[in-house]
């Protein structure tokens, strides 16, 4: 059994930001931070080279949405106006089948604002909210990614432990750590 996630397209507005689906006229700013060597240095796909590779991870975003199997959100910076960062939420696998993960990034020019933490607070209580299945949501982050680290622990994931030599990066292979928040978890924190 797979989790369902809505068919229809998500909108959430948080404080600074608009949470939305992407469109094809994000592309520049797409490129403009997932070409960076700073912001992909812990991700676990390969920084943009060309703006054709920024077209063909759009491409691939649109269909997997349109197969409905993943939520992926741009992040509208409403002061800027610009889109500086994308969360999302996936169905890893069939083995767990109420759980989601949740990836994120963000440009480099917004760093250290706090806004991942609040991208992540409406997405992942959407999820909650929104789909009475769901069990589970984590996230991995390797072990030197000490600011996906302290998102992760701010909107309430605990630490679960090391997933010893899991990601490979232009030829250097890191441990990570696995987090999670558990619903119940979740609703005492956030809806007490
Ligand atoms: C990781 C990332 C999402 C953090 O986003 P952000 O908006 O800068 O994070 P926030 O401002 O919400 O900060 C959350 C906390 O992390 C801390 N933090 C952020 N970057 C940090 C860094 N490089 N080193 C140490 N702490 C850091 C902040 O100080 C804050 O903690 P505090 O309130 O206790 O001070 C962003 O740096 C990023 O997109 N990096 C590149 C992509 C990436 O690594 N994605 C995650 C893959 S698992």
């Amino acid at each position: 059994m797979t989790i369902e996630l809505p068919t229809k397209p998500v909108m959430l507005e948080t404080k600074r930001l608009i949470l939305r689906p992407f469109y094809s006229k994000d592309l520049p700013d797409l490129y403009d931070w997932a070409s960076s060597v700073n912001v992909t240095r812990y991700v676990n796909w390969d920084r943009h080279r060309t703006m054709d590779d920024t077209r063909e991870f759009f491409k691939i975003i649109q269909e997997l949405s349109e197969k409905n199997s993943l939520i992926f959100m741009a992040l509208q910076h409403k002061a800027s106006a610009k889109m500086v960062g994308s969360v999302g939420i996936f169905q890893r696998s069939d083995l767990s089948r109420y759980t989601l993960e949740l990836g994120y990034c963000l440009s480099d020019q917004f760093w250290g604002q706090g806004i991942m933490v609040e991208a992540c607070l409406g997405l992942v209580d959407y999820s909650f909210l929104n789909m009475p299945y769901l069990q589970r949501v984590e996230a991995n982050c390797v072990v030197e990614n000490v600011g996906s680290r302290r998102v992760m622990e701010k909107i309430g994931m605990q630490r679960e432990g090391v997933l010893r030599n899991f990601m490979e990066k232009d030829g250097q292979i890191y441990n990570s750590y696995m987090y999670s928040v558990l619903r119940n978890e979740w609703m005492s924190l956030h809806h007490p």
